[in-house]
């Protein structure tokens, strides 16, 4: 027999499910930025046109110095089913083909996570240190093409 080992300092010790409520559809869905900068972060529009310029300078960026591939993947889709739930802190990356959760972010929302990371989450701020403020909307525009067939994965 081990040592005995109280079941509440073990509950402590791994943490719950931070959002049990929610099936997965919702869990992701959920904004992500708090309720009090919500709003204003709606207001931040994508200054650059989705041009292929921008979309290639943006492809360049999240496979290469911004480094989003690693988690993110060349398709977009996260770790999807590779990884079991519980390897990273916090949720899975998004799938970024998901044009549910595509229509469910405005570009502000998704800015904001640049500026502040996803709390809880394997997700880390990148502005100012290794994006500019023109290169996350760049990358951004890359995250957008995902949601249409042409662009995004086979690209
Ligand atoms: C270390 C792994 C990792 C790296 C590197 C990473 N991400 Fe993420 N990202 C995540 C995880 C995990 C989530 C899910 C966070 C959540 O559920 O709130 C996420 C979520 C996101 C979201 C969605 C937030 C939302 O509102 O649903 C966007 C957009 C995003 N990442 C963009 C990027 C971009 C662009 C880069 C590169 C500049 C990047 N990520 C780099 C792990 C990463």
């Amino acid at each position: 027999m081990g040592p005995y080992i109280p079941i509440m300092v073990l509950v402590a010790a791994v943490g719950l499910p931070s959002s049990p409520v929610f099936g997965a559809d919702e869990a992701i869905l959920k904004p992500r930025v708090p309720i009090g900068q919500i709003e204003e972060a709606r207001t931040w529009i994508n200054p650059l046109p989705a041009t292929e310029e921008t979309i290639e300078k943006g492809k360049k960026l999240f496979r290469g110095k911004a480094f989003c591939v690693t988690c993110h993947g060349k398709d977009g889709k996260g770790f999807g089913g590779d990884i079991e739930p519980g390897t990273l802190k916090g949720p899975l990356p998004r799938n970024f083909t998901d044009k549910e959760w595509q229509s469910a972010r405005t570009d502000g929302e998704l800015f904001w996570i640049l500026k502040n990371g996803s709390k809880g989450t394997a997700m880390a701020p990148f502005i100012p240190l290794i994006l500019t403020e023109e290169e996350a909307w760049q990358v951004l525009r890359y995250v957008r093409s995902f949601a249409t067939e042409e662009q995004g994965a086979g690209r």
